[in-house]
């Protein structure tokens, strides 16, 4: 049977290592694969390339993966310009046929994987009767569609390595409502959470972490693309979440790449599971 099965394998619990010294790059060494991984601005920065560009930054050799080959070298470029390590990969993560390539070109290339980092998700406006069946689908085809199937070929890497940290990007929406009429998105992101639960505890035993960042109110490119419609403008948006964040600001790109490689990194190597809100105390808060 062509299945990963917990129960037949090593399950020895896995010994952790040292910590690093302080100053130390975290991810020296390390091969980590950023699904949604590229931007095409230099402005905004998007929450994938923002995630790429610091891992990279500690040390790591990244693959920046894209559906749009130009948004992943925009990326690369970035990354090389500050003398990192990349290497760019075009798939659609809604294609198990483009996600099984590009893991298996990433296995060829670099010999491992040590962290999955899922960022591709996209909001959709719209209520049941306004949304048809073709909408709903697509919508759970990149939300959680796309954690299924990088598990899928990401998974048994990790656990003939008996290593690995995988982090998804989920969303505040997942855990409460933000107000936006999306059900579609608010119900993709609960159950990535779920996933995620599911798999940390299903693959602790072979030394495989799986958490969850739930970023609230970002100021990133996707707000201007898919938010900004239920605004009188990108100004009225901006200010009114601003107004709604505890902070009195809204979080950036980096803010979500800092806590997601804390999650990645060997400091959180007791933490597994958890979905970890990323929104300046947003989920604490009543609307
Ligand atoms: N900005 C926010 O306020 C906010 C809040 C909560 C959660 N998030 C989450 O952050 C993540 C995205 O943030 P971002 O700023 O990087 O968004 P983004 O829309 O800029 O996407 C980043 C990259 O993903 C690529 N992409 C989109 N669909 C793809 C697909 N099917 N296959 C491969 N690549 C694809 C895009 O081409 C783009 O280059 C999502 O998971 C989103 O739900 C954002």
């Amino acid at each position: 049977m062509n299945h990963v099965s917990v129960d037949l394998v090593d399950r020895r619990p896995v010994m952790t290592g040292e910590l690093l010294p302080p100053g130390a790059m975290r991810f020296d060494g390390k091969v980590v694969l950023v699904f949604g991984g590229g931007s095409d601005s230099d402005g905004v920065p998007s929450n994938g390339s923002a995630a790429a560009v610091a891992y990279a930054r500690e040390g790591a050799r990244v693959i920046v993966v894209d559906r749009i080959e130009a948004n992943a070298a925009h990326t690369v470029a970035n990354i090389r310009s500050e003398g990192g390590d990349a290497a760019s990969a075009c798939a659609d993560v809604t294609s198990e046929g483009d996600v099984m390539a590009v893991v298996e070109d990433a296995k060829s290339f670099t010999g491992r994987i040590d962290v999955l980092h899922n960022n591709v998700g996209s909001t959709l406006m719209g209520l049941p009767p306004d949304l048809t069946l073709a909408d709903w689908n697509k919508s759970m085809a990149t939300n959680l569609g796309s954690v299924f199937l990088t598990c899928k070929y990401v998974l048994p890497v990790m656990a003939s390595q008996r290593s690995g940290a995988i982090v998804n990007i989920s969303s505040l929406a997942s855990l409460r409502d933000t107000g936006y009429p999306y059900p579609a998105y608010s119900a993709s992101k609960s159950a990535v959470n779920q996933l995620t639960v599911t798999l940390a505890l299903q693959y602790a035993r072979h030394g495989i972490r799986v958490n969850a960042v739930a970023p609230g109110f970002i100021d990133s490119a996707l707000i201007y693309r898919e938010i900004s419609s239920q605004y009188s403008s990108p100004e009225a948006m901006r200010r009114a979440r601003e107004e709604r964040s505890p902070t009195g600001r809204m979080g950036t790109p980096w803010d979500v790449a800092n806590a997601s490689l804390f999650l990645a990194s060997d400091a959180a190597q007791f933490i597994n599971g958890v979905v970890l809100p990323v929104d300046g105390g947003q989920h604490m808060r009543s609307l």
